[in-house]
């Protein structure tokens, strides 16, 4: 009965002691406030880290290829959101061999994928402060837990480099959660004769001693698991759009002949879906088509998506369409991940009806068919359970068929109206499953709500809308 009422009393009285107490039992805990070990997302609980927010990351690489040896330089520009005597990133595999924050040397160390760094001084909350990372080493993609490959995954002829959800953090020291947006500036130089690709505009290219350094700029804030920096021997073609967007495409020229075709509708594809789900949301746009068999998927990384071999023109909707429900409005945890999936896959349904392919409903009546022990009914599209199954079936088909369902339920204009508004008041930003379904009830006027839970919420295989 005493004892509660006499430690407040004691903290109070001698706090030297007490700390130095503390210190004995937890050195963490008597440094004080720190930054933690991830942003709390329950499906990654490590990813990302709390206790600051990144503005901007210049990232200077090097890479051989013939040795898959990476050389990395980033400086981040970030900001405290509390008190920090000690903060994390997340970097996976490689060697650090520096740290500064504010250009005095920090002491780090390494605890899994996180890199713990202590700077010299307390930041307070509220302070801009600058971090540098030097690191080197050989790049060691992780494995996810649906056993998918992601992060920098070595090529023939150099690397395919895509982060979702977890492999940034294998090529650079990073916030790496989709919370947390910044903007980027990439020098990634590679011998003379491959390409290297990241996001954004191409700033410039400059050949020298065997070597070429490609410099990038992504202006808008970007994910970090959207980021890449794909290196290969690749064909590249450069032009703006009617619209101003400025387009890189690079092709391994193995996949020319089949990327040609598809390529060539990217403005087009960009249009129609700039007027159905308004402006496009980046001043770059374009294509990087490798070929990486290893790897079996694309990933919409922003403004220039990278496919593992020349895509059909539905998989290039579905990543165009990414750029603005995914991209442009990101995930605040991984369990919405039908807000970026489901969106993009409607988007392949809307493409098909509207160039003389099946109508959505046809789409829709076909996956509906399926018997009730079908994997797409395991489980509801807003609740995949765990990181093991954010790229089922599930979230891709019945999030498209929730969308369907919306739209059935709203009528097209007020349909597409939800969509476009959505893109807008999320631009640069983030979004939430409850704040679409609040969003779709208010801009509709209607009540959603056993709509929503029915085909996000609930087990089992609906009844038909
Ligand atoms: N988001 C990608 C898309 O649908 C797919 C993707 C990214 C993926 N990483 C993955 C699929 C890992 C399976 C496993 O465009
Ligand atoms: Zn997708």
């Amino acid at each position: 009965m005493t004892h509660p009422r006499r430690r407040p009393v004691l903290l109070a009285a001698v706090p030297v002691a007490v700390a130095a107490l503390l210190a004995a039992a937890d050195p963490a805990l008597a440094a004080g406030p720190t930054g933690t070990r991830g942003v709390g997302d329950p499906y990654f609980p490590l990813a990302g880290n709390g206790g600051y927010h990144v503005g901007h990351y210049d990232l200077t690489l090097r890479y051989d290829p013939a040795r898959k040896h990476l050389d990395g330089k980033a400086v981040l520009t970030a900001r405290a959101t509390r008190r920090l005597t000690r903060f994390d990133l997340d970097l996976h595999g490689l060697k650090v061999t520096g740290v500064t924050v504010d250009h005095a040397k920090a002491a780090f160390r390494r605890d899994g994928q996180e890199l713990v760094v202590t700077p010299r001084h307390a930041l307070r909350k509220g302070r801009a402060f600058r971090v540098a990372v030097t690191y080197a080493g050989t790049p060691q993609p992780v494995t996810d837990p649906d056993g998918s490959l992601d992060g920098w995954i070595p090529t023939d002829d150099g690397a395919f480099v895509a982060g979702e959800p977890q492999g940034a953090m294998t090529w650079f020291p990073a916030n790496n959660h989709p919370t947390d947006k910044s903007s980027y500036d990439f020098t990634l130089t590679v011998p003379e004769g491959r390409t290297a690709v990241a996001n954004g505009v191409l700033l410039s290219r400059r050949t020298a001693h065997g070597k070429t350094t490609f410099r990038w700029r992504q202006t808008e804030p970007m994910a970090a698991y959207l980021a890449t920096a794909t290196v290969g021997k690749f064909r590249v073609e450069q032009y703006t759009t009617r619209t101003g967007v400025k387009v890189y495409n690079a092709v391994d020229p193995r996949e020319a002949t089949a990327a040609a075709p598809v390529l060539k509708k990217l403005p087009s594809v960009l249009d129609w879906e700039s007027g159905l789900f308004g402006r496009y949301p980046f001043r770059a746009a374009g294509a990087i088509v490798d070929r990486a068999p290893q790897v079996g998927y694309a990933l919409e990384t922003q403004t220039r998506p990278v496919y593992d071999s020349a895509p059909d023109l539905s998989t290039l909707v579905h990543e165009t369409a990414h750029q603005w429900f995914g991209d442009s409005v990101s995930l605040t945890t991984w369990k919405d991940i039908w807000l970026n999936e489901g969106f993009a896959s409607y988007a392949e349904w809307l493409y098909a009806e509207q160039h003389g392919g099946k109508t959505a409903q046809q789409t829709f009546d076909a996956l509906y068919a399926r018997p009730a022990a079908d994997g797409l009914w395991a489980f509801p599209a807003g609740n995949p359970g765990s990181g093991a199954n954010i790229f089922d079936t599930p979230v891709y088909a019945r999030g498209a068929m929730t969308l369907h369902a919306l739209r059935t339920a709203v009528g097209d204009r007020a349909f597409l109206r939800i969509l476009r508004a959505w893109a807008d008041a999320h631009r640069d930003g983030h979004g939430t499953t409850a704040q679409f379904e609040h969003f779709a009830e208010r801009l509709s006027g209607k009540d959603l709500d056993g709509l929503f839970r029915t085909w996000l919420h609930t087990a089992g295989k609906p009844d038909r809308p």
